[in-house]
């Protein structure tokens, strides 16, 4: 269930094509994703963040070339259905994914359209609660809750369709820093736990700290890639496509010109404090 890959290989997408108004958001771009990874998807505004992730599970299809979900190819209409229960998608504002005024409900949607027996909907729905830590607010409107309340049942109802990959846009931009971490920790266990690959989108550097891999888009292209640490400690390059590293890193970088000794893989905050109470 949850094998495969994502996998973009020259993929172009152009908006209005032919148009006075046309726009090339995605240009040439190869990437492959595996199953499992963690990837954060980063770039300024109007890089090509969103386009991607619409193009990952079938929403937009390319101007050229190939998008694979598991090796389904999203240009195929006969795929759309699968792919969309392979790839969980989850947005910005949580108040738009909502659909039903009971949380269970909601969760319960999605597995009820694909015409599961009671048992296994009622399976679902309860691993999905737990799995985000929403069991005891099941039975409480969604439109009550808190804005990282709301996300977390947004995840959940994606969880429910079982899906080998979750792919993130900016979901944590309307939370507060708890709300923000919360998530970020429940996105680590599905990825750690289950296997399910994370393709998180943010312009906050904080929540891909721990990813697998970066990825950095700039004018439609992948303009960066690396570890974190790799694509953090390069100050200049970041500044070049409008980002900045986390503040820690930051730190650290003024830490080592004024002649510490600072490991480039320390960027989190918790590090450093390991770190400087070291030495
Ligand atoms: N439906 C559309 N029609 C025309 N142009 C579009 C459309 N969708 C996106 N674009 C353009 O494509 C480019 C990439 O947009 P995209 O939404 O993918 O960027 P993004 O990286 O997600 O930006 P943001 O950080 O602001 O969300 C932008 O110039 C945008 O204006
Ligand atoms: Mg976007």
């Amino acid at each position: 269930m949850f094998e495969g890959s994502i996998e973009l290989v020259n993929v172009t997408k152009e908006f209005n094509v032919g148009q006075p108004l046309s726009k090339i958001a995605l240009n040439d771009v190869s990437l492959t994703v595996r199953q499992g990874e963690f990837v954060g998807l980063l770039g300024m505004n109007g890089s090509g963040k969103s386009t991607l992730a619409r193009l990952v599970n079938g929403l937009i299809k390319p101007t050229a070339g190939k998008v694979y979900v598991n090796g389904l190819d999203t240009a195929a209409s006969r795929s759309l259905i699968e792919i969309r229960r392979q790839v969980g998608m989850v947005f910005q504002n949580p108040d738009n994914q909502i659909i039903s005024s009971i949380v269970e409900e909601d969760i319960a949607f999605g597995p009820e359209n694909l015409g599961l027996s009671r048992a296994e909907i009622s399976e679902r729905v309860e691993w999905s609660l737990q799995a985000v830590g929403l069991t005891e607010l099941r039975q409480h409107a969604p439109h009550m809750l808190s804005g990282g309340q709301k996300q977390k049942v947004a995840i959940a109802c994606a969880l429910a369709m079982r899906p080998s990959h979750l792919v993130l846009d900016e979901p944590t931009s309307m939370l507060d820093p708890r709300g923000r971490r919360e998530l970020g920790e429940i996105l680590t266990a599905l990825n750690q736990e289950y296997n399910i690959t994370v393709i998180l989108i943010s312009h906050n550097m904080e929540d891909v700290v721990g990813a697998d891999r970066i990825v950095v888009l700039h004018q439609g292209g992948i303009y960066m890639t690396g570890t974190p640490a790799e694509v953090f400690t390069a100050s200049e390059q970041l500044a070049a496509a409008g980002l900045r590293p986390p503040e820690i890193v930051q730190l650290a970088e003024n830490l080592r010109r004024s002649g510490f000794q600072i490991d480039r893989n320390i960027i989190t905050v918790p590090k450093m404090v390991e770190y400087l109470c070291q030495s």
